[in-house]
Order: C-alpha cells, then sequence, then structure tokens
C-alpha cells in the first residue's frame, strides 16, 4: 500500500473524470479506476476537492472507522459532502429532516434500532415466498413476448412492490415511486442544474406529501405493516415524530427499490455479456448464491459512500486534515486485485467473493438481506423461465448520478 498521499499528475483523471457523468468513465470505468488506484491508496482530487479512497485494505478501514462522520453540517460548506446533499437553491436553507444516512450516533443508532427488526435475515427469510409469487406474476405477463426490457418489466417493479407492501403504501402506486425516486437521486449529483434542483425539490415534496397521507392513514387503521410499526414504535421511551416517520419510510422506499433494480439490470447484463455464466447458472442452479454475490462484486450498484473527518486523522498513511471529505470507492475496491485475483473477469463459480457493495461497519447497509433475497428469486426464476434469453443489442445507456450506477433500460430478446 502507498504510504502517502499521491498528488495527481496533470494526466489523473480526477474531478468529473472519476464520475459517471464523464461519458468515457461510463463507458470505461475500470480503465479510470485503476489509474487512480495506481496512483495511490488515497489520492487527492483537488478540482472536488476530497480524497479519493481507491484500495480495498483503505476502502474497509475507511468504513470501519467510527470516529468518521456522515452529517454534512459537520463539514464545511464548500467541501464535497456538503456540495452533495445542497438540494436547495439556498444553500444555508435547512433540510427538513435528514436521513438516517446522513446522520451520525446517537439519532443514527436510535432511527436504525427502531427499524433494524423487520430487516434481520430471519425476518426477511418469511418473505421469500412473497417475493417468489411477485416474480412469477412479473414474468407470467411476459410470457409469449419476443422481448421486453428487463428494467421496467422486471427488475423495477419487483423490488418496489416488495418494499411498498412491506412498509404498507400501495404497490399499484409504483410507477410514480419510480418516477419521484429517479429525480430525487439527481441530489447526489454535485453538479446540479437549477432546473434539476426544482424537480429534486418538487419530487420530494410531492412524495412527503403523499407519504403523510399514508402515515394519517394508518393511524386511522393500524395494519400489519412497517408504517404502523413506526407509529406505535417506543424504544427505550424514545418516539419518532411525524417528520421522522415520513423521512424513514421515504428513505426506505427509495433505498429498497432503485439499488435493488441495479443489482438485477447489472447482473443480468453481465450474465448475457458472458453466455458462458449464464448456461452455467440455467444447468447448475444451486450456482445462484455465488452468482448474487458476483453480481454485487463486479457491478454494484451503489459505487461510491461517503465520510468527513471531523478530526485530523491518517488513513492508509497518508494524514487528513479535519473537514476533509472522504470518498470510498467502493467499485475500485471490488476491483483491487489484492482483494480478488483478475477483478474484471466476471465468474459466478468465484471463490471466496470480497466486495464492500453493501458498505461496512455501523452503517452496513440495512437492506442487504433482503436485497440478496430478490435478487436470487428474481435472477433464479428468470433464467429458469427464459432460459434462451439473450441481448437485443449491444449498447446500453448508463445512468449519470455519481454513486448511483444502473441501466435506463436493458432490451432483451426471449
Ligand atoms: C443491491 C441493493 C443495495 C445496495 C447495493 C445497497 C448499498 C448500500 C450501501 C453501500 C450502504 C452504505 C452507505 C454508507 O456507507 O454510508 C447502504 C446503506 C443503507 N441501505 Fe442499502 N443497498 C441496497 C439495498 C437496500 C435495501 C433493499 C434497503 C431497504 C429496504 C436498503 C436500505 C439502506 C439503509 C436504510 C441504509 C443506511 C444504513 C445506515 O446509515 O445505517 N438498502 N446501502
Amino acid at each position: 500500500m502507498t504510504a502517502e498521499t499521491t498528488k495527481k499528475p496533470a494526466e489523473m483523471p480526477i474531478g468529473l473524470g472519476a464520475t459517471s457523468l464523464d461519458p468515457n468513465f461510463r463507458a470505461n470505468p475500470h480503465e479510470v479506476l485503476d489509474r487512480v488506484r495506481a496512483a495511490g491508496a488515497v489520492v487527492e482530487d483537488t478540482l472536488l476537492k476530497r480524497y479519493l479512497v481507491t484500495e480495498a485494505e483503505a476502502v474497509e478501514a475507511v468504513l470501519r472507522d467510527r470516529e468518521l462522520c456522515v452529517d454534512p453540517r459537520k463539514a464545511p460548506k464548500d467541501s464535497f459532502m456538503n456540495m452533495l446533499r445542497r438540494r436547495n437553491a439556498d444553500a444555508d436553507a435547512e433540510e427538513v429532516q435528514p436521513s438516517m444516512l446522513f446522520l451520525d450516533p446517537p439519532d443514527h443508532d436510535r432511527l436504525r434500532g427502531l427499524v433494524n427488526k423487520a430487516f434481520t435475515p430471519k425476518a426477511v427469510d418469511k418473505m421469500a415466498a412473497r417475493v417468489q409469487e411477485i416474480a412469477d406474476e412479473l414474468l407470467d405477463k411476459l410470457a409469449g413476448r419476443e422481448g421486453f426490457d428487463l428494467i421496467a418489466d422486471y427488475s423495477a417493479p419487483l423490488p418496489t412492490i416488495v418494499i411498498a407492501e412491506m412498509l404498507g403504501v400501495d404497490p399499484n402506486d409504483q410507477a410514480q415511486f419510480k418516477t419521484w425516486s429517479d429525480a430525487i437521486i439527481q441530489g447526489f449529483n454535485p453538479f446540479m442544474s437549477d432546473e434539476q434542483r426544482q424537480a429534486i425539490e418538487g419530487a420530494s415534496q410531492a412524495l412527503n406529501a403523499y407519504l403523510r397521507n399514508a402515515v394519517a392513514a394508518r393511524r386511522a387503521a393500524p395494519a400489519d405493516d412497517l408504517i404502523t410499526g413506526m407509529i406505535k414504535a417506543e424504544d427505550a421511551g424514545d418516539f419518532l415524530s411525524d417528520d421522522e416517520i415520513v423521512t424513514m419510510i421515504g428513505l426506505l422506499l427509495l433505498a429498497g427499490n432503485l439499488t435493488t433494480t441495479d443489482l438485477i439490470g447489472n447482473g443480468v447484463y453481465a450474465l448475457l455479456q458472458n453466455p458462458g455464466e449464464w448456461a452455467k447458472l440455467r444447468d447448475n442452479p444451486s450456482l445462484i448464491q455465488n452468482t448474487v454475490e458476483e453480481m454485487l462484486r463486479f457491478d454494484p450498484p451503489v459505487t461510491q459512500s461517503g465520510r468527513i473527518v471531523v478530526k485530523d486523522t491518517v488513513v492508509a498513511g497518508c494524514p487528513i486534515a479535519a473537514g476533509s471529505s472522504l470518498s470510498p470507492l467502493l467499485l475500485a475496491a471490488n476491483h483491487d486485485p489484492a482483494f480478488n485475483p483478475d477483478p474484471h473477469r466476471f465468474d459466478i463459480t468465484r471463490e471466496e467473493i470480497k466486495h464492500v457493495s453493501f458498505g461496512g461497519g455501523r452503517r452496513y447497509c440495512l437492506g442487504a438481506p433482503l436485497a440478496r433475497l430478490e435478487a436470487q428469486v428474481a435472477v433464479g426464476t428468470l433464467v429458469k423461465r427464459f432460459p434462451d434469453l439473450r441481448l437485443a443489442g449491444d449498447k446500453v445507456e448508463r445512468r449519470s448520478v455519481p454513486a448511483f450506477n444502473g441501466l435506463v433500460a436493458l432490451n432483451v430478446v426471449t
């Protein structure tokens, strides 16, 4: 591991060049990330005012580090971590209620503790039959078609229906959730235009109004779902406020659909680009668990995380001053040859797959067991029902929001 911060050579891809806003990055992310990693475990991005953490060992250490924070209010105004969340034209405007994604302890632990029970592997296992039913119903509708868009027709509706049912919002509104989600994740684009900012604001307000109605409906008529659970929640005497409930449902609804959609979409794309791997899975369905781990490693839905340094620290031997933003590059870590040999090869029989696609430490993805179950059922069933599936063309369009990595559409032929 390189023991000091690398001052970027002139040709080093930093700034936009190291994000999916750049068409070259979208086309060849590993060409870019391999060069950045070769420059050091920690690379200063002077353009975006952040430090890129590139090597797997350093990324894991940053994710585990309990001294690092995420609440942008602890970062200087012009820092990368603050730019990310500035949804309002007025940079000083206060957010309504930050989600746990952007909160530190004690609020983070309190909020996570309140919903944790619903997402444990044991709780999620009980949902397997329902996830299977939803996958079957969606694929029934596609039977007999010559082709379809895997994203619009399968990988987007499946997780959205699942999380809507868990929460207790109407799964029939799933197309509307997707429209709102697609707009809201643009908030992770540090270079959003005023027009985008307004669209994000409009979508957030519409989603919040919708969710406030859903909370009111559950207060009037409690049901066996998470919204009702949150209304009743009392954890060590600590109630959730209505604003916190709305923010939490919004986070789970968004986190629960976009990322899993992308895991299934990116993974099926990798399988169809490597027909030998598709055939292996078709002939040996018991490979599905390993296949989903390889899908997570190879083309992860979340490609970077973020942390704020609140007191001077050292990362992989590099001194980093308080106030700095760190971007642990999850995609670069998964493709670090020190983590996984021959990392750019997609291999569903790979042994000891290592990845950081669900983050790590105290912020390890709450939805990981659910995402794994959904992807295993979705892809396992797809291979069984459409054994001869292939790509309709050789071009796909990737979304251009930094940190969120997925396909806009994936046209396939049955
Ligand atoms: C393939 C699908 C998914 C991927 C790749 C993914 C990825 C991630 C990552 C990388 C983090 C850590 C962020 C950080 O380091 O700060 C995270 C956190 C989180 N994820 Fe997921 N996620 C997925 C699915 C889900 C699902 C299905 C849900 C819920 C239904 C969910 C809910 C959350 C929540 C609430 C957090 C915040 C945890 C915290 O701050 O303590 N995710 N996810």
